[in-house]
């Protein structure tokens, strides 16, 4: 009854959103005093949450670290490597389920006001994959709050491990998906992106293909942004048109589900998907479960989930085209924000989850911070301090020492798992022309350090040059695990040649999530979309949003001869793609 009552409130009262194609023109957007905004990242090793007040300042944070909080999953760094299928990483759905009651207890010990809360959002490591069995919709409308989320939901999925965004076991999906379409460059005109591994279009079409009874048993596939919406809602909420981009499945211009991409993908999936809602749309209420264990208000809105690299976009108030953001998270990622995208065979193109009309580029590299702790235990004593050290006792451009460290299957460029590592002969600092390579083993160890430092920037650049993004950039906001580290962030200054700034928490998908709660509330109370500046107009001088630290930027002379670096490095890499890609 109770879950009945939910699902009616769901659907019509709240659901005034869809009034969206208006935009409001009223002058107060103020938020209701003494309310606040919770955020949560539900990221590949931890679940990470954020809340503000209605001052848009951060009064309180909560983390869940996977791998040792919840060791009996028995992860690693929150994933499965399964050693029998090349390139198959999961994580176990259930993990996720249980730290959402995890971190929620934790606020509670900590006497967070949940009755305050009028809004909540998150965001979701983009691409990974959630499969409801059928059924499942049942369980979840009736949550009992004397039980653990945990224990109700123990048989509610007809796959009890995700795929996930690190995952490479779906090529031959993603060259018969291209196929269908008309080829990689049709696909990514339709939908954003040529096919991708990670992407979940193509991870759908495996287990079409390898499980299809699984596949017949499964009544909804959740992105991990809409699976943890519905978790809170109590009911399947829908995918944002912001993450849905990441599927392979969406129309990019349009944004409804392409015909010819769920053709293309699996029989009868438009079905098992639901609809597209914008990302300011409200999901549902909170569910009664959360009421009654954590006394969040009934009143409280869930506002549509989406990825965290577009909740990163918001969290960074990034609003200027020739601004770019550089996460150093789990995986490493680049975007900016474009009203006019041009997608290729590189990079990505989603709806800007804040801007109706708007779009954001980006890039991805999977081999980001736990490549760099690699490097790190390898090479400088499992000491971020000692890697620091030997980053800042060698000198730039690594007297002609170029790194290519893949510990993962590489996105991009897309190469399989290795190391290489080359020398440039008879470098010097001013003598740069004309130098032949040649491959080594091994570094000493202050300049592999060096070479992993440089390699991932001088790619980033080289990419995002090729990408259209701009170049130099404006400036570069920095956010992610690994911006907490100076010695870094200096030297992508030193490689893009512009200043570089960090926001004062790193977890700017949390607080992106915790803003876009705020925005949408807003939204849903004006009954149509405000523009999400008009929020904090006067505000983001004062409050934590702003807090960027400014830092050292490159000299003109370093950047030219970065510039002549990364050529050389592009031409290796394309060499490498020639001998070992795997498309
Ligand atoms: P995600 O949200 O993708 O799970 P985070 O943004 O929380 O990841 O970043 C976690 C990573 O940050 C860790 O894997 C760690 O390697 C990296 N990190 C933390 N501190 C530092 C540091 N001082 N220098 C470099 N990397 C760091
Ligand atoms: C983006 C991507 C990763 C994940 C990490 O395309 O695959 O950045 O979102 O959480």
């Amino acid at each position: 009854m109770v879950a009945d009552l939910q699902e009616i409130r769901t659907r019509s009262e709240v659901d005034q959103v869809g009034l969206l194609g208006q935009v409001s023109t009223m002058e107060d957007c103020s938020l209701p005093q003494d309310s606040l905004f919770l955020g949560f990242d539900s990221s590949t090793q931890s679940l990470k949450a954020t809340v503000l007040d209605s001052n848009l300042n951060i009064v309180a944070s909560e983390i869940v670290h996977f791998g040792s909080e919840l060791p009996h999953y028995k992860t690693k760094d929150g994933v499965y490597r399964d050693p029998s299928e090349n390139g198959r990483i999961v994580s176990p759905t259930l993990m996720w389920v249980e730290a959402l009651d995890l971190v929620l207890g934790k606020f509670a010990n900590s006497k967070l006001d949940f009755e305050r809360i009028v809004a909540v959002s998150g965001s979701g490591q983009q691409h990974g994959s959630v499969y409801w069995k059928n059924g499942s919709s049942a369980i979840l409308a009736s949550l009992d709050a004397s039980k653990p989320l945990l224990d109700q939901l123990e048989n509610a999925f007809s796959i009890k491990e995700s795929p996930i965004w690190m995952d490479s076991s779906t090529t031959e999906q993603c060259k018969e998906i291209e196929k269908a379409v008309g080829g990689a460059l049709e696909l990514s005109r339709i939908t954003g992106s040529r096919a991708y591994e990670r992407f979940t279009g193509p991870q759908i079409r495996k287990i079409f293909e390898k499980q299809p009874d699984v596949y017949r048993e499964t009544e909804r596939i959740s992105l991990v942004s809409s699976f943890m919406a519905s978790l809170l809602i109590g009911a399947y909420a829908s995918i944002d048109e912001t993450d849905g981009a990441g599927m392979n499945l969406m129309d990019i211009n349009q944004r409804v589900w392409s015909k010819i991409a769920l053709e293309a993908t699996a029989p009868g999936l438009e079905e098992k998907l639901g609809k597209l809602a914008p990302a300011h749309a409200v999901a549902g209420f909170i569910a009664p479960y959360f009421v009654e264990k954590f006394h969040f208000n009934k009143n409280c809105l869930v506002i549509q989930w989406s990825g965290d690299n577009p909740n990163s976009l918001a969290g960074l108030t990034l609003n200027t085209p020739g601004d770019l953001a550089i996460s150093l998270g789990t995986s490493d990622t680049v975007f900016g924000i474009t009203s006019e995208p041009q997608p290729s065979l590189e990079g990505h193109v989603f709806p800007n989850p804040v801007d109706t009309k708007g779009y954001m580029v980006m890039l991805c590299y999977k081999n980001g911070s736990l490549t760099r702790e690699d490097i790190r235990n390898r090479f400088a004593e499992q000491s971020w301090e000692v890697f620091n050290k030997y980053l800042e006792k060698t000198t730039p451009l690594n007297g002609g020492k170029l790194g290519f460290y893949y510990k993962e299957h590489e996105i991009l460029p897309p190469l399989p798992v290795g190391f290489h590592r080359f020398i440039l002969g008879n470098f010097t600092d001013d003598a740069m022309d004309g130098l032949k390579e040649h491959a080594v083993e091994e570094f000493d160890a202050p300049s592999e350090v060096r070479a992993v430092i440089e390699g991932q920037f001088l790619s980033m650049r080289a990419h995002s040059e090729r990408f259209g993004m701009p170049s130099p950039p404006r400036r570069i906001i920095a956010t992610g695990g690994a911006s907490a580290n100076e010695s870094i962030l200096k030297s992508i200054a030193s490689i893009f040649g512009c200043d570089v700034y960090t926001v004062q928490r790193p977890d700017s998908a949390s607080l992106g999530a915790a803003l876009r709660a705020a925005h949408g509330w807003l939204c849903n109370n004006k009954s149509c979309f405000v523009p999400i500046s008009s929020m904090y107009k006067e505000k983001l001088e004062t409050t934590s949003l702003n807090c960027k630290l400014s830092m050292a930027s490159g000299d003109p002379k370093l950047y030219s001869r970065y510039t002549y670096l990364l050529r050389r490095r592009m031409k290796i890499e394309d060499n490498l793609v020639q001998k070992l890609g795997r498309w």
